[in-house]
Order: C-alpha cells, then structure tokens, then sequence
C-alpha cells in the first residue's frame, strides 16, 4: 500500500508528441466567458434535457465555465483548432511536461465497499488507499472480480463507498449530495466505458454534446467544442455518421472525444479497449497518450499487459485490496508503435 506516488524516471516515458489533446481545454477557456454571459442556458438546458429524458440535473452554467487556471497548463497554440486534417492536427500543439506528484487529483485512504446481495455481503473493497498525481497515467489490473469498476465507480463518483475517504482535487467528496456529486462529474470527470455508452441513432457530434447539455452549455458552444473533440480524435470527417454507423474503434474515439468536451481534470476508462482488435487498441491508446501528455490525469481500466505497457504506472487489484503498485521502467509510446 502506498499513500504518494513515487517519482517516475522521466526517460522511461514515452517521446512528448505534440497534441491537439489541449484544444479542447483552450476551447472551454475561451467559451467560458461567453457562457456566463449567456441569459437563455439554464432554460435552454432545460428543454433539451427534458426532451431527452435526462434524470440528472444539469450542473448549470458554473461547471462549463472552467476557471481558467484549469486550462492554463494546457499549452495549446490557438492557430490549430479546428484544423481538418484530424489526425495531422494531433501534431500542431504543444505538449507539457504534467506530472506533478505533489498535486494528488485523487486520494482515497481506507476506501470501503460492500454490496448486500440478499443475506450475503460482497466485499467488493476491503480497504483501499492511494494516490495519483496530477499528469500520472495508471493502468488498473487484476483477476475479474477483484473490485477494479468498483474502485472506479468510487473515483467517478458514480456510486458511494461504505467507508473510507475519497479526496478529489483535494475537496472530500464522500459526504456530498447526489446533486453536487453529479455537478462534480461534470466537471471534473470524463468517462470512456468499454461499449462505448454511446445512443445509437445519434450522430457523432449529438453524442459528443451530451455531456454538455448537462453542463448547461449554449448549442452554439456545444457544437463547436464537440467538433474540436473530434477532431481531436481524428474523426473531422465522420461528425454526422450516427454511432451504429461508425466501426468499434470510431465508436470509441467518439466516446473519447465526449470525455473530453468539459475539460476534464480525470478521465477514467473501464477496459477501453476490451472489444477492439489489437491494432485499433493502440491506436486509442495514443490517442490517450496524447491527451495524458497535454495534461490529462487517467486511470484506465486494463486486462492486458500490453496495453498496461502505454501507461506510467500499473496498480494491481486482488479480492478487493491493491496487491501492487509500481511505476513501469520502460512505459512504450503507442504512436511509434503505430508507426513501425
Ligand atoms: N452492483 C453490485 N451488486 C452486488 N455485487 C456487485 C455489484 N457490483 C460488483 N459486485 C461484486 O463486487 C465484486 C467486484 O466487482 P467489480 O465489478 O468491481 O470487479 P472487476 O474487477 O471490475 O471485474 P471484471 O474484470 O470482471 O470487470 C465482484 O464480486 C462483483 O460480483
Ligand atoms: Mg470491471
């Protein structure tokens, strides 16, 4: 068990790639101001939300306006959005170096979940306590079972721990309300899922606009953030395919870019790659690799050790306790993988 993460070498991570990853946070910077202004987006939020069905409250305009110390590490040269060559746009910005180990974007210590299953109590987490980074890239293994969605679910404030603490940018978040823990999801958290979670009759911009019709954001923003998702992941071209159109790998760079649109300070993804071939696998690796380089915070769900290999760091669960945690020696770069 280990409370702070330890110092990864830095030429044990991958080459800095250049990353348009960033655009979307220079995006959300530049719209916030536009969105406090905006006199019609709670209703606006309102009506599409109940047109949709939507069961969570919107976080409101507060969560799409980023306070821009959020974005200010994002080093992204404005020239380049919006290029429409999506995957040579990847290439135009600049990178960061991110990790910084005395910044925990999650702490839990002590984390505690228990599922009752009619007399029977699973222990899905027995006790739990680490840390990441700001800028780390964690690869989750362990055998099924072992409590790794669990432990996710909790660091997405998608359900609640038993006992045990969960600090979240340094705010406790196991005592808050369903309403604020939605509000925190929303602008905290970016989440990709290993069926990509996306509607199907939708096309790809609709899906990538979801999140922020949470969030309370104008259909004007919305749009033009979701179209700099996707360039983002290289699908410029593919905006008005519906998802059911699109293959699993484009499916899941759509997912990718819906995690994106808010600006997320963590993105967490549960088997991302679990019902992709290998090569589509690396291939949303890099582009994971590329937004963790721009200043993203991940956690990533994995049962292959290859994929682990993309990742600065491998924590492993077993029966619902970490067995390990270590830094990886030599972390590969997905995109020269692509390449050879
Ligand atoms: N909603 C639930 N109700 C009851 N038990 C649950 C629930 N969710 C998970 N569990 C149990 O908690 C334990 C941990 O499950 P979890 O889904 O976290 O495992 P996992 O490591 O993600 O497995 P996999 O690799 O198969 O996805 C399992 O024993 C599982 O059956
Ligand atoms: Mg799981």
């Amino acid at each position: 068990m280990r409370l702070m993460t330890h110092e990864t070498d830095a030429s044990a991570r991958p080459a800095r790639s250049r990353s348009n990853a960033g655009g979307v946070a220079t995006v959300v910077a530049e719209d916030a101001a536009s969105v406090q202004s905006a006199t019609s987006v709670g209703e606006e939020a309102t009506a599409v939300k109940s047109a949709m069905t939507l069961r969570e409250d919107a976080a409101g305009v507060r969560s799409a306006t980023k306070d821009p110390k959020d974005s200010k590490d994002s080093k992204v040269s404005k020239g380049s959005k919006g290029s429409k060559d999506s995957k040579g746009s990847m290439d135009s910005i600049d990178s960061m170096e991110s990790i910084d180990y005395r910044t925990p974007v999650i702490r839990v210590a002590d984390l505690v979940k228990d599922y009752s299953r009619g007399d029977n109590v699973v222990h899905a987490l027995r006790s739990v306590s680490l840390s990441v980074g700001k800028g780390e890239f964690v690869a989750v293994m362990g055998p099924s079972g072992s409590g790794k969605s669990t432990f996710m679910n909790l660091i997405g404030c998608l359900d609640r721990p038993t006992s045990g603490s969960y600090e979240l940018d340094g705010v406790e978040v196991t005592h808050l309300g369903p309403s604020q823990l939605a509000d925190l999801r929303n602008q905290k958290i970016g989440f990709i899922f290993q069926g990509f979670n996306l509607l199907p009759r939708m096309d790809a911009l609709d899906n990538v606009m979801l999140p922020m019709v949470y969030a309370g954001v104008p259909s004007q923003i919305r749009q033009r953030r979701a179209q700099v998702a996707l360039e983002a992941v290289g699908l410029g071209e593919r905006m008005h395919h519906r998802s059911n159109e699109l293959s699993g790998g484009q499916q899941q760079r759509v997912a990718i870019a819906r995690a994106l649109v808010n600006a997320p300070s963590l993105i967490l993804a549960d088997e991302p790659t679990g019902n992709l071939d290998s090569r589509t696998s690396v291939e949303i690796m890099a582009i994971l690799q590329r937004l963790n380089q721009a200043g993203a915070t991940i956690v990533l769900v994995t049962h292959e050790p290859d994929i682990a290999t993309y990742c600065s760091r491998t924590v492993v669960f077993k029966d619902g306790v970490v067995l390990s945690d270590h830094a990886n020696q030599r972390v590969h770069s997905a995109a020269e993988a692509l390449a050879a």
